[in-house]
């Protein structure tokens, strides 16, 4: 069997939230923290080998208390330092599993932020068998909106149909090992505008399948997203 590796991704900052006393994976949602649901999901999923959460460098020692504090059992859970970018802390996590000697062609991670609560045990299994069939898959929903480009910011250069348009969520899975190869052959340049690592594997031609979301698998990202989320967490979900 290949090795998965859950991979929740909280080494940002969550500038966006605004004046903070901590970044928003840590706050509160319930009685636990945003990340602590998120790592939930993933603790209890019985097709991954292990969990490794990403937290920013002055955070780690904080996340491994409020796992250990509320987290029991289940899946082992690896805390890491995440890095400057999304994508480099996703690499960060490739480059810890090819240090314990696991990186071969089999291996899968599935990506996820840790500000997305909401995931599904649906959405997991899902992301574990498309990347282990095409090799990378992307979870989506249909727009609900329709989908307006301007790209000089002041008037529309296109207004693409709807019928094709999906917003992007996570997880965002692939194999270990062609993610990295890809990620490698960027220039600077490329790394600082390709953000999501999706692109990275559509730009290289590579199948990305798509998973299917869930409208209330969310990211907390502006004050109003919590004000959701908690209001999410009254219903029953999955
Ligand atoms: N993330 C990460 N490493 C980084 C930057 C972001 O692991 N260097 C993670 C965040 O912690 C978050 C997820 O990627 O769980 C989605 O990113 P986003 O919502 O943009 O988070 P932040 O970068 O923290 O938010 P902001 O852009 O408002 O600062």
């Amino acid at each position: 069997m290949s090795n998965v590796y859950g991979v929740v991704l909280a080494g940002g900052i969550g500038a966006r939230m605004g004046n903070i006393e901590k970044p928003k994976q840590f706050l509160e949602l319930g009685g636990k923290p945003v990340i602590i649901h998120t790592i939930e999901k993933f603790a209890i999923h019985p097709g991954l080998t292990e969990v490794l959460v990403l937290a920013p460098r002055a955070w780690m020692t904080y996340t491994q208390d409020i796992i250990r504090k509320h987290i029991s059992g289940g899946t082992k859970i690896t805390v890491l330092e995440g890095g400057t970018s999304r994508n480099e802390t996703i690499m960060n996590a490739v480059r810890y599993i090819e240090k314990q000697g696991n990186l071969n062609e089999d291996t899968l991670i599935v990506t996820h932020d840790s500000v997305r609560p909401f995931v599904t045990h649906r959405i997991i299994e899902e992301n574990i068998r498309f990347a282990g069939e095409y090799g990378a898959c992307d979870t989506v929903i249909p727009a609900s909106d329709t989908i307006v480009e301007s790209k000089s910011q002041e008037k529309i250069t296109d207004i693409p149909n709807r019928k094709y348009m999906y917003q992007g969520q996570t997880p965002q899975s692939f194999r270990a090992v062609e993610l990295k190869e890809a990620y490698e052959a960027l220039s600077e340049a490329e790394k600082a505008i390709l953000t999501d690592a999706c692109k990275i594997m559509v730009l290289r031609g590579k199948h990305v399948h798509l998973v299917q979301g869930e409208v209330f698998n969310i990211k907390i990202t502006y004050p109003y997203d919590v004000a959701v989320a908690k209001a999410l967490l009254g219903m029953e979900l999955d």
